[in-house]
C-alpha cells in the first residue's frame, strides 16, 4: 500500500480516527492516546461530569433546596467545566501530535453552548452527528481555523451540507460517512428496517460523491471523506483506501483499549458480546440505536410495547432536558420510553444489570482482549497483530459476529503476510510509545 496520510487542518495525521462516544467512553485519555499517536481522537462531549465527582457533588448538594430551572442550569454549567477539563487533559496527553476533536450531537439541547465551549477550550476540530448540522459554520464563526466535519449516512446528505455550506462561504473539513448497518450508538436512518438500505453503502456512497464533488466544482480530495462502521480488520482499511476514502473512522474498537475512559465492566460487556447479544431499536431521541442486548435493554424491549401504549408528556425524569426532542418526556409514542441520561450514566459506571452500552454489529480486531490504543492503530494501518496474539493461534483471539476460532485464526494469519508486504513498503508509520 502507498503511503496514504489524512491532511486534515493542515496536519498529516494516520488515515484513523476514533470516532466520538458518549457518555464518557471517549474522554481525554482515549482520545489523548489516539492523538499522541498522530491520528484524530475525538472526546464525546455529552454530560462529561460524569467523570468529574466533584462536579457532581456540587449538582447532588443542590437537591431539595434549589429549583428545578437552577438544577438544570447548574448541570449544563458543570458539564462545560468537564468539557474543558477533558480538551485540556487530552492536549496534554497528545503532546502537540495529532489532532483533538470534539464530538457534539445535534439533537442534543445544548449542542450550541458545547461547540462554543469546545472551541474555546482548544479543540482542533467540531464532529457533528446527530441531526444536520446547518448551524456549525454559525457556531464557530469566531474560532476560523477549528476545523468542521458533520456526520452524515448517504450522498443525498452529503450534497444538501455541501450546498447549504456552500451557500455560507464554507465548505467541510472532512466529512465522516457512517453505515447506520454497521456503527455503534444512534444511527443515521429514519427506522430500524432502514438500516441495511443500499444506499449506505460506501462503494455507492463514495461513488455518488464523486459525482456530486464534479458537480458542485469541488476537488475530490478537498473535502476529504472518512467512512465509519464495522471497520475491525486491515484489509477493510486497505480496501477503503483504495477506493478513494481518505480515512476510516472506529469506534467500538477503540472503546474496548486499555486506554479507554469507559469503566472495566463496559468494556467486557462490549467485548464478550456474542452477534446474537446485539440489538438495533429507537432510542428516546427518534433515531434507531446499536447495542448490547444487556438485562435492561432486554427486559425494555420485552415491555416497549406497554411504554409506548402509556406515552404521555411529563416532566424530565433528571431535570436536565438533554434531548431537543424525547420521546419520554414529549410523550412520543412511536418512539422510545426510556430515560437515555439515566441509562448512559448507569453504563459508565459499569452497571452491567441497570445500563445502556451502545456497541457496533462487526466482529473486534482483537476479539475479547484489551488492548493498548497503540497495538490497535498499528493492526489497522500494517497489518501487524499484537506478538501474543498473532502466536496464540486458534484459541488467542475469538470473535464475534459467529467467526470462529479457526476463522479468526486465518484472519491473523492473513493480517501476518499482510504485514510483511506492509513493513517491506514501508508504508505507515505509528508511533510506539
Ligand atoms: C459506546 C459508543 C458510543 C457512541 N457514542 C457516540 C456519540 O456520542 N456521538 C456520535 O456521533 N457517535 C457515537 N458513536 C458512534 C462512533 O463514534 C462510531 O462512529 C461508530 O461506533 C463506528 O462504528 P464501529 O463501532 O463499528 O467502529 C458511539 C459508538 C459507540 C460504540
Amino acid at each position: 500500500m502507498n503511503e496514504q496520510w489524512l491532511t486534515l487542518a493542515g496536519r498529516r495525521l494516520v488515515p484513523v480516527v476514533q470516532g466520538g462516544m458518549g457518555i464518557g467512553i471517549s474522554a481525554h485519555r482515549l482520545a489523548g492516546t489516539v492523538a499522541k499517536h498522530n491520528g484524530m481522537g475525538t472526546i464525546a462531549s455529552i454530560d462529561l461530569r460524569h467523570h468529574h465527582p466533584d462536579l457532581l457533588a456540587r449538582i447532588d448538594c443542590m437537591h431539595g433546596s434549589h429549583s428545578a430551572a437552577d438544577i438544570k442550569a447548574a448541570i449544563e454549567a458543570v458539564n462545560l467545566i468537564a468539557l474543558d477539563r477533558e480538551v485540556r487533559a487530552a492536549k496534554s496527553i497528545a503532546g502537540g501530535n495529532g489532532l483533538i476533536a470534539v464530538n457534539v450531537m445535534k439533537a442534543v439541547s445544548a449542542h450550541a453552548s458545547l461547540v462554543r465551549q469546545a472551541c474555546e477550550s482548544g479543540a482542533d476540530a467540531i464532529v457533528m452527528g446527530a441531526g444536520l448540522p446547518l448551524d456549525l459554520p454559525e457556531l464557530t464563526a469566531s474560532h476560523p481555523h477549528v476545523a468542521l466535519i458533520p456526520i452524515l449516512s448517504d450522498s443525498r446528505g452529503v450534497s444538501l451540507i455541501l450546498r447549504k455550506w456552500m451557500k455560507k462561504g464554507r465548505l467541510p473539513d472532512a466529512i465522516v460517512i457512517e453505515h447506520p448497518g454497521h456503527a455503534g450508538g444512534h444511527l443515521g436512518a429514519s427506522r430500524v428496517d432502514e438500516l441495511g438500505d443500499a444506499r449506505f453503502s460506501f462503494d455507492r456512497v463514495l461513488d455518488e460523491c464523486r459525482e456530486i464533488y464534479a458537480s458542485l466544482g469541488i476537488e475530490w480530495t478537498r473535502v476529504p471523506l472518512i467512512v465509519a462502521g464495522g471497520i475491525h480488520r486491515h484489509e477493510q482499511v486497505r480496501q477503503w483506501l483504495d477506493k478513494g476514502a481518505a480515512g476510516v473512522q472506529l469506534g467500538t474498537a477503540f472503546a474496548v483499549t486499555e486506554e479507554s475512559d469507559a469503566h472495566p465492566a463496559f468494556k467486557e460487556v462490549l467485548a464478550s458480546a456474542r452477534p446474537e447479544d446485539i440489538a438495533e431499536f429507537t432510542s428516546v431521541a427518534g433515531l434507531p440505536a446499536r447495542a448490547v442486548l444487556t438485562p435492561w435493554l432486554k427486559k425494555y424491549l420485552s415491555r416497549q410495547p406497554a411504554l409506548q401504549a402509556k406515552a404521555k408528556v411529563r416532566q424530565c425524569l433528571e431535570g436536565f432536558d438533554c434531548l431537543q426532542a424525547c420521546g419520554l418526556r414529549d410523550g412520543v409514542a412511536r418512539i422510545g420510553q426510556f430515560c437515555i441520561d439515566l441509562k448512559l450514566a448507569q453504563a459508565v459506571r459499569g452497571d452491567v444489570a441497570r445500563g445502556l452500552f451502545f456497541r457496533g454489529r462487526d466482529p473486534l480486531p482483537f476479539g475479547e482482549r484489551i488492548r493498548p490504543v497503540a497495538d490497535l492503530m498499528r493492526y489497522l494501518l500494517t497489518g501487524v497483530l499484537p506478538a501474543e496474539l498473532a502466536g496464540a493461534g486458534a484459541s488467542g483471539v475469538s470473535g464475534v459476529a459467529g467467526s470462529t476460532a479457526g476463522g479468526v485464526a486465518a484472519e491473523a494469519r492473513s493480517a501476518m503476510r499482510l504485514s510483511k508486504n506492509a513493513a517491506s513498503s514501508g508504508s505507515f508509520t505509528v508511533r510506539s510509545n
